[in-house]
């Protein structure tokens, strides 16, 4: 069936257009973003349809899951032309609420998941993970979709809001999608934008020193020394700052001093002003 594209901008417009696709007998695929889009979000959307036989997705610049001195403003924002892209792939839903919509005067509810947005990205930047949260359980209570398709470059925010939807019986399926890489390795982000052309050689040094890392840990080098050599080829490339290069269990989080199934490598780190994550499973 081919659908005409549609943009809807209030809550009950989506779960009304989703809602008709589920009684005609379609199983229906959510992609929550921020815009701003590239080939990792479509990514979304082509495995979105792999689980579902129509996809809306939603983009919206969440306030609440920015701090006071991060990039709010001037997060890239192209409206028509992420329309275009979400067309190519397949979506025919987009969900694009105003803030107002989002948060009305006396909006007053929050969404916590305790313990997991303590590790990692959580430490350094507090309450990112409670707007993160707050807004996903928003957009999945709206859309009631089969299935949501998030990303695994964001693996602790995946980590959290597979929690949150199985705590909060949203009845959506949370499905990660395997991070998209430009032909050098770099992780796609929207945040990529920021980088000068120096900056986006130098910050291959991440995916690099991850692939190291793994590399040595594979060979028996134990975690402390794999993970040091990790921060200094960071350092070494002209990262301002890292916040983190850790190994951890995939699905707790919690540090790890020896590689055991489902161990991942996880790294933060800032290239100029922009902070870069990334992270590989050992
Ligand atoms: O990963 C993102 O783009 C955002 O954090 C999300 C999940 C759309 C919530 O605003």
């Amino acid at each position: 069936m081919t659908d005409a594209f549609r943009i809807v901008r209030t809550p009950a417009a989506l779960t009304a257009a989703i809602a008709a696709w589920q009684r005609a007998g379609r199983r229906v695929a959510f992609v929550p973003t921020m815009g701003a889009l590239h080939d990792g979000h479509l990514a979304l959307v082509r495995l979105g349809l792999q689980h579902a036989d129509a996809c809306a997705a939603s983009i919206f610049v969440n306030p609440k899951q920015f701090g006071p001195t991060e990039d709010l403003d001037r997060y890239p924002r192209d409206e028509a032309g992420d329309v275009e892209k979400l067309k190519g792939a397949g979506c025919t839903l987009l969900y694009a609420p105003s803030v107002a919509t989002m948060y009305p005067p006396g909006f007053a509810s929050h969404v916590r998941v305790a313990g997991l947005p303590d590790a990692l990205c959580g430490r350094v930047r507090p309450g990112h993970f409670d707007g993160v949260a707050t807004v996903v359980a928003k957009l999945l209570a709206a859309a009631r979709a089969d299935v949501a398709v998030f990303g695994e470059k964001d693996w602790q925010q995946l980590a959290i809001i597979r929690r949150m939807a199985a705590d909060l019986d949203l009845g959506t399926q949370i499905i990660g999608c395997p991070i998209v890489r430009d032909a050098d390795g770099l992780a796609l982000s929207s945040r990529n934008a920021y980088l000068s052309a120096d900056e986006r050689a130098r910050a291959l040094a991440l995916p690099r020193a991850l692939a190291d890392a793994r590399t040595a840990l594979l060979d028996g080098l134990p975690v402390a020394p794999a993970l040091a050599m990790g921060l200094k080829s960071l350092k070494a490339a002209g990262f301002a700052r890292t916040d983190y290069f850790e190994l951890v269990d995939g699905a707790t989080l919690a540090s790890l001093g020896a590689v055991q199934p489902g161990a991942r490598l996880m790294a933060a780190a800032v290239m100029g002003t922009t902070r870069l994550i990334d992270n590989l499973a050992v």
